[in-house]
Formats: C-alpha cells, structure tokens, sequence
C-alpha cells in the first residue's frame, strides 16, 4: 500500500504519518526532513535547499525527484510507503507516476486560519517529536526523549505566509489530480485532536490494508 499525504504546511502530515506508520508500519518518507538532515550535515543538497525553504519556495524539482526516486527504487520499503511533503506540484506528481505506484491520497483538509498559530507554536525535537508551546506547560526539552526543543528555521511568520501561497498555488492542485485518477480521500484535520483525526483515517487505511 503505497501513500501520498497531501496538506498545507501545519495540516498534521507528520503527525498523522508517525501515527499510521506505528499503526501499518508503512514507510515514511518526508522530503522536507530529509532536507533539513542534509542542512544539517552541510550538504552541497543542503546549501542549496536552505536558499529555497527559507523563502517558502519549492526546492527545483530534478534535486527533488531524484531524491525521492532513489529513496523509493534503491531503499528497503517494506509494506508499501507513505509520502509527507511529496510531490508538491504537477510535475512532480508526473514523474512519481513514472517510478512508483500510488494507491491512494490522503488529502488532510484544515482551514487556513488555523495554520498560522499551529506552526508559529510548533516547537520540535530531533527525535521527531512535536509539541505546540500552549500544551508545554513552559517546558523547553522533549517529554519523550529530554533533549532541548527548537523552532524550525521556516517556523516564522513571514516565511509561513510564503508557504501558504506556495501550497494555495502550486500543491492545493494536486487534489484534483488525485480525484481525477479516483485517489483521493479527504480527511478534515482542523475540528479533531490528531488522535481522532487518525481514527478516520484509519476507517479508510482498513479497507486496504487488512
Ligand atoms: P515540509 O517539512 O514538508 O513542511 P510543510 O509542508 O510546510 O509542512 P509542516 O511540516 O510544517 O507541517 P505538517 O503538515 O507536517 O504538520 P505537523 O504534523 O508538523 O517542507 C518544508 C520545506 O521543504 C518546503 O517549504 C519546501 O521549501 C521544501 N520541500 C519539501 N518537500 C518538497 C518538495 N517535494 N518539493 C520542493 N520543495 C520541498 O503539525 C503541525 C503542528 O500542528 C504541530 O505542532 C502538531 O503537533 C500540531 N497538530 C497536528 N495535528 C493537529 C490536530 N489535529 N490538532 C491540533 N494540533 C495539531
Ligand atoms: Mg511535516
């Protein structure tokens, strides 16, 4: 069972990919950590796409294809994969059609109004844990793992709102490539805690995966 988890920044892919991957043990493999990893190292791949997610632009898309592609053809991917932050415009899409099949798109819906304040309050671990500052009480290291919490270098407001138009412009699209191909399911990410959220994916995911 391969996946595509499509949502503006802050619509909870992440969050909703570890939950259906400790669920389904599906693969996941998201595009923006993977270039964070690479600013981290200092990467020539990191340099470049620093230059892009600071502004709230997509990363060129032959670095980006490239990566996914050989992730996906050259790594181990056992009960099918599942895609966070790709593709994120048509012809991404296009070429992950080339390389892969998608079985379904998992489309979480959250009004715009509430993007702004769940990514500026986003404060993050590198074990991958996420919080939201109102729930952490103050706290400033990971309840998982007691490592500090930081806020990601494109958590700001200015480069959210470039986000925002990038996602309304070049990925909101991609719902309707999906629908067309008979894909997609919708899932309402913005009135639920993640765990309900989840739920209703869930009820979706059983039908395919038993
Ligand atoms: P990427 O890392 O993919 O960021 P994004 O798409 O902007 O999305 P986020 O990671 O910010 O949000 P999310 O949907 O994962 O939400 P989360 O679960 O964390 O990409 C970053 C950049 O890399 C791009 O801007 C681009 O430059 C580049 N890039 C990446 N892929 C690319 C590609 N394919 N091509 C070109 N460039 C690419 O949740 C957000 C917050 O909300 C958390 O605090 C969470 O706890 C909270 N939350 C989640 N669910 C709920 C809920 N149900 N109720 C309340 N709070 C919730
Ligand atoms: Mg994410």
């Amino acid at each position: 069972m391969n996946i595509v988890l499509l949502g503006a920044p802050g619509a909870g892919k992440g969050t909703q990919a570890k939950l259906i991957e400790e669920h389904y043990g599906l693969t996941h493999i998201a595009t923006g950590d993977i270039f964070r990893a690479n600013i981290k190292g200092g990467t020539p791949i990191g340099k470049l796409a620093k230059s892009y997610i600071d502004k709230g632009a997509l990363v060129p898309d032959e670095v980006t294809c490239e990566l996914v592609k050989d992730r996906l053809t050259n790594g181990e991917v056992g009960a099918g994969f599942m895609l966070d932050g790709f593709p994120r415009n048509l012809f991404q899409a296009g070429e992950l059609d080339k390389f892969a099949r998608v079985d379904l798109c998992i489309n979480i819906d959250v009004d715009k109004c509430l993007l702004m304040d769940r990514i500026c309050g986003r404060r993050v671990c590198s074990c991958g844990a996420s919080y939201h500052v109102s729930t952490l009480n103050g706290a400033t290291t990971c309840a998982k793992c007691g490592q500090p919490l930081y806020q990601r270098d494109d958590d700001n407001p200015a480069t959210v709102e470039a986000r925002l138009d990038t996602y309304a412009s070049q990925t909101a699209p991609l719902a309707h490539y999906y629908e067309a191909q008979g894909k997609l399911f919708t899932v309402d990410g913005g009135s639920g805690t993640p765990e309900q959220v989840f739920a209703v994916i869930k009820q979706e995911l059983d039908k395919y995966i038993k």
